[in-house]
């Protein structure tokens, strides 16, 4: 069986997938984490990021690993390195680029042929698994996922202001949302969940039960 979970920045998708994964016993993918790697993989080999040919060729050759909750690259652990600002600035070069979303589509769709899986991103239920049993589209106000993102990085010892990461959240909204192709969308048969002023595990319970129903 395969579960999307799609949504914007910061709704809080990767830790409720993780979760839900946890309790189905099913896979989890994390489809942003696998942008972020190419990015890295760029960053580090300082291509000219106009040249889309040279990180589409990236995306390809992409030697990635997921182990438990960490992501390796060429078997190295880039879990934390891979969530910078640096990145997290540089990662349209990615998603906009059609081979890269090309080569990512192919690798989703390898790794979750062989096991039930929870997979989350922006176009996991309209491109990647149009097929998916459960489609979810998870989201919350603009407002309540800059206050959790700015906790969350406050209690990672980073000094931020909710209007700082409000700011950078707009933008890659407006960037995700735009994208012609792998952009973020809810399918028309996905399950809309809104999640202000629910707790974290009230979501996790609300998605269970919506997949259980479809199992
Ligand atoms: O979920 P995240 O913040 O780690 O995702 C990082 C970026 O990767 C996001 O801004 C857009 C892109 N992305 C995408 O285009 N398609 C996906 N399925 C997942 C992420």
């Amino acid at each position: 069986m395969i579960v999307t979970i799609d949504g914007p920045a910061g709704a809080g998708k990767s830790t409720v997938a993780r979760m839900l994964a946890e309790k189905l016993n099913f896979d989890f993918l994390d489809t942003g984490a696998m942008y972020r790697c190419v990015v890295y993989q760029g960053n580090r080999q300082k291509i000219d990021w106009s040249d889309e040919n040279a990180l589409g060729k990236i995306a390809r050759q992409l030697d990635l690993e997921f182990d438990g909750a960490a992501v390796l690259v060429a078997g190295e652990d880039v879990s934390s390195a891979i969530r910078s600002a640096e990145i997290t600035a540089l990662i349209h070069y990615a998603a906009d680029n059609l081979q890269v979303r090309e080569a990512m589509v192919r690798l989703q769709r390898k790794l979750a042929s062989e096991d039930d899986v929870v997979t989350e991103g922006r176009d996991q239920g309209t491109l990647a698994f149009p097929d998916a049993q459960c489609k979810i589209f998870l989201s919350a106000s603009a407002e309540e996922r800059a206050r959790r993102r700015t906790e969350q990085m406050r209690q990672a010892g980073k000094e931020v202001t909710v209007e700082e990461i409000l700011e950078q959240q707009n933008l890659r909204d407006q960037q995700d949302e735009a994208r012609e192709v792998g952009g973020l969308k809810a399918a028309d048969d996905a399950l809309h969940v809104v999640t202000d002023g629910m707790r974290l595990f009230e979501v996790v319970e609300h998605l269970e039960r919506l997949v259980r129903i479809r199992m």
